[in-house]
């Protein structure tokens, strides 16, 4: 038998209450069920450790924060617009300005708000899950892996063309994309990298497929930030096929700014 404190006061226990501010309209389904079901979807939705806190509504956009006042209206917005309007976000700002704590925060909220399954991936972990995952014998990659990437309802792509493009990544993030983009699936993604076409000085692509240590370089994750980083553009880490689908699936939006970390957080940690 339940105890009273144990029973939901909106509905009773009976999973349903009436439709906010309209009674006349039936019932919805009530907040416990929506807090029950989004306890086990936040679980699946592999948010990284580093990124638990990040919320909507710890989201500062005040005072020396107000540069980011409109990325988190746009936030707000996303959510309570979802999935009537299933397009996606490209959040696209230098580093430490808070794109990522802006997609986890919005991931949480349809999460506990509309109980919608996602999925976070950082960009090169996912990249090395496949390879690693990649069976040379039979020529495919684990199934299991990619079926979240590409059938979850929202996926966040996290720093994407953070790693040095070669054809196979491409080709992977190609086959992503636009799996998600065919289903009508939605997509939040972030990125350091100017939301610009290929530079023609920094088109090293085709230059390293001649080079005789590729394959070398290609295997590469760890690659953090390289000395000549800033001269890339999204074009030229992602591809400018890829880059137009981009526009799209998504809505840009701009967040650069002060680096959080440096700025705001040895401020207040001495
Ligand atoms: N507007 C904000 N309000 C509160 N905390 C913030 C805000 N912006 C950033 N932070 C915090 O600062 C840290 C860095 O932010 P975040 O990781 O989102 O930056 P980023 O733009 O994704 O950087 P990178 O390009 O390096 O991935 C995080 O701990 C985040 O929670
Ligand atoms: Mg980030
Ligand atoms: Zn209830």
């Amino acid at each position: 038998m339940k105890t009273a404190t144990e029973v939901c006061p909106l509905c009773a226990g009976s999973g349903w209450k009436p439709v906010p501010g309209a009674p006349e309209r039936g019932v919805t389904r009530c907040d416990c069920q929506l807090r029950a079901r989004g306890g086990a979807i936040i679980a699946a939705a592999r948010i990284p450790k580093r990124y638990e806190h990040c919320e909507l509504s710890n989201f500062e956009f005040e005072g020396p924060h107000s540069h980011l006042a409109h990325a988190r209206t746009a936030a707000y917005r996303f959510v309570e617009e979802y999935p009537v309007d299933k397009t996606g976000l490209l959040l696209i700002g230098n580093a430490g300005s808070g794109k990522t704590h802006l997609a986890v925060g919005i991931l949480k909220a349809l999460i506990c708000e509309k109980g919608i399954e996602c999925v976070f991936y950082d960009y090169a972990d996912l990249l090395k899950q496949i390879q690693d995952s990649y069976n040379p014998s039979v020529q495919t990659t684990e199934l299991g892996l990619l079926r979240p990437v590409f059938e979850t309802e929202v996926l966040v792509l996290d720093d994407l063309g953070s790693v040095r493009p070669t054809d196979w990544r491409w080709d992977t993030v190609r086959l992503i994309v636009n799996t998600r983009y065919n289903d009508s699936r939605t997509t939040i993604i972030t990125t350091n990298f100017p939301n610009k076409p290929p530079a023609a000085l920094a088109d090293r692509r085709t230059t390293k497929a001649k080079d005789p240590n590729a394959t070398k370089h290609a295997d590469d994750f760890s690659e953090q930030a390289p000395a000549d980083w800033e001269k890339y553009t999204l074009g030229d880490r992602i591809g400018e096929p890829m880059r137009s689908r981009l526009h799209e699936m998504c809505r840009v939006v701009k967040m650069d700014g002060p680096d959080f970390r440096k700025k705001f957080k040895s401020a207040s940690f001495g």
